[in-house]
């Protein structure tokens, strides 16, 4: 890693006046010089539309870092940091603004050979007017590596995915276009291929005939916050499923890859994406629920339809649960059941993997629980798997226990795992695509997304409301019911043991 400290790195967000860098992007920039990998040549160029000069800009970020830093905030750190950054005002649709560009690329050493990344975090309508305008100001001929990392949602739909990934590649060759999905950048996801490749224990029974079914769950507390906007157009689905919970599935559903090389898991990734079952036209309306938050009933939060920039009438899902299927060998008749939504009743983001019954007549008085594999994801990492065991001091009565182990409890203090965004800025830098999404996928999940759009509008499926603060419609909970399972919280529970 430390030869990126003498690499010359001029690192260009725009949207530098956005949500995404006040809250992730200048945060996690903190975090890499507090931890010494931002280089003496290392310059972060923070491009938006107001005539802010770098001490106004600076001045508006540090209550940022104050509250979203893991390490918490030191002065000397944010000096530190504030030394690399420049800001500069910039009209995104002017093509001669780009040629203020060229002023901010000389370092010490060689200039051809300073890496430029550019992270687009704004709207997807400025892609590609960004894209163009960079390479008809001759931005990008001036050094050799040029890499330009895009925010989801990519494109408004799949004929502007496609068409902004052309303007893109054309700018900077496919190799060089990272599409940023920060769930890749999470450790308990990218542990996922470790727990089930380095482990037979694991491995061995990865398939239906030992796994009833398989739950990812993501619930958040928060509601849409300042981006009614942008989320009154995208919804859950866009917003959670059709990114960050189809990578989770795609990890957990996939066959061996050949190697850990970026190609080869990312073919594995697709291979489950493609294989997807359940839905398409009319099969939606059993598998899928849509829900939207209601205000809370104690009147603390509003409802979804009063939050600022949202419609009065909005048919927008802050909820969404889904049954699918994946076509293949290893998983035909396991069902994978999906749910996110707002405003929710706890922050938890996890997988849960229930095998199935223990067929047995030894144990008479009562049936053994169904073993269950729980892959926590945030707030806490680890691994939690609860089975039976014989209760101390009867015969052959059974009880319920469980191991748990929190990775995020033992490393804190020593590593302290890198937050998603730290790393994958770094793997940016780095050139490192492995934890970004293909074009392939990215496609693939638009198509979904937009296919069960159009048959939810054709059928006219109803959204069904939640109480803000509640764990989801009840709807979420017959879809499982019908099925004879339910959701799986992620609590700890430990039966009491009762001495007989
Ligand atoms: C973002 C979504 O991609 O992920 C947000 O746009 C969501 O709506 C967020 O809140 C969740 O990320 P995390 O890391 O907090 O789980």
């Amino acid at each position: 890693m430390n030869e990126l400290l003498d690499q010359p790195v001029l690192f260009t967000i725009f949207g530098s006046t956005g949500d995404l860098t006040f809250r992730k992007l200048i945060p996690a920039f903190y975090n890499l010089e507090k931890r010494g990998l931002l280089g003496k040549n290392f310059k972060l160029l923070c491009i938006g539309r107001r005539a802010w000069t770098n001490e106004e800009y600076l001045k508006v970020v540090r209550p940022w870092v104050e509250k979203n830093s893991r390490f918490g905030f030191n002065e000397e750190i944010f000096q530190r940091l504030s030394s690399h950054i420049e800001y500069v005002k910039l009209e995104m649709t002017v093509l001669d603004d780009y040629k203020k560009l060229a002023d901010y690329d000389r370092f010490e050493n060689n200039q051809s050979s300073t890496v430029n990344i550019y992270y687009l975090a704004v709207a997807p309508s400025y892609f590609s007017i960004i894209a163009d305008n960079l390479k008809n100001s001759g931005q990008l001929d001036r050094c050799a590596i040029h890499r330009v990392v895009l925010e989801k949602p990519f494109g408004e739909d799949l004929a502007h995915a496609r068409s902004l990934n052309e303007v893109l590649c054309k700018a900077f060759g496919e190799s060089n276009v990272y599409r940023i999905d920060h769930y890749l950048g999470k450790e308990m996801i990218q542990n996922i291929m470790t727990l089930r490749f380095a482990n037979r224990v694991f491995e061995g029974i990865w398939n239906n005939r030992f796994i009833d079914n398989i739950q990812i769950t993501a619930s958040e507390i928060v509601g849409v916050e300042n981006r009614g906007t942008y989320y009154d157009n995208a919804g859950a689905l866009k917003d959670m499923v059709q990114n960050h919970l189809f990578q989770i599935l795609s990890f957990i559903a996939m066959e061996k890859p050949s190697s850990l090389k970026a190609e080869d898991i990312r073919q594995r990734q697709s291979d489950v994406l493609e294989n997807l079952r359940g839905l398409g036209s009319d099969e939606i309306k059993d598998n899928i629920v849509f829900g939207q938050y209601t205000a809370s009933t104690d009147g603390s939060s509003l409802a979804y339809r009063q939050e600022e920039n949202v419609a009065s009438d909005s048919s927008t899902e802050t909820f969404i649960a889904l049954k699918l299927e994946v076509d293949s060998p290893r998983w035909k008749g396991v069902p994978f059941y999906i749910k996110t939504g707002k405003r929710l009743d706890e922050r938890s983001t996890y997988v849960s993997i229930q095998f199935k019954p223990q067929a047995t007549d030894l144990f008479v008085s009562q049936e053994p629980q169904q073993d269950l594999l729980i892959i926590k994801i945030q707030p806490d990492e680890g691994v939690y798997f609860r089975f039976n065991a014989k209760k101390p001091g009867t015969m052959n009565d059974i009880s319920t226990v469980f191991m748990n182990f929190c990775q995020s409890c033992i490393y804190e203090n020593r590593i302290n795992t890198p937050e998603a965004y730290e790393r994958l800025l770094l793997e940016a830098v780095k050139g490192d695509d492995t934890l970004f999404a293909s074009w392939h996928q990215v496609e693939l999940t638009w198509h979904y997304a937009e296919s069960i759009n159009l048959y939810r509008k054709k059928l006219a499926l109803p959204i069904v409301d939640y109480a803000a603060g509640s764990d989801g419609p009840d709807a979420s909970s017959e879809l499982l019911k019908r099925d004879g399972r339910e959701w799986i919280r992620n609590e700890i529970t430990e039966e009491s043991y009762t001495e007989n």
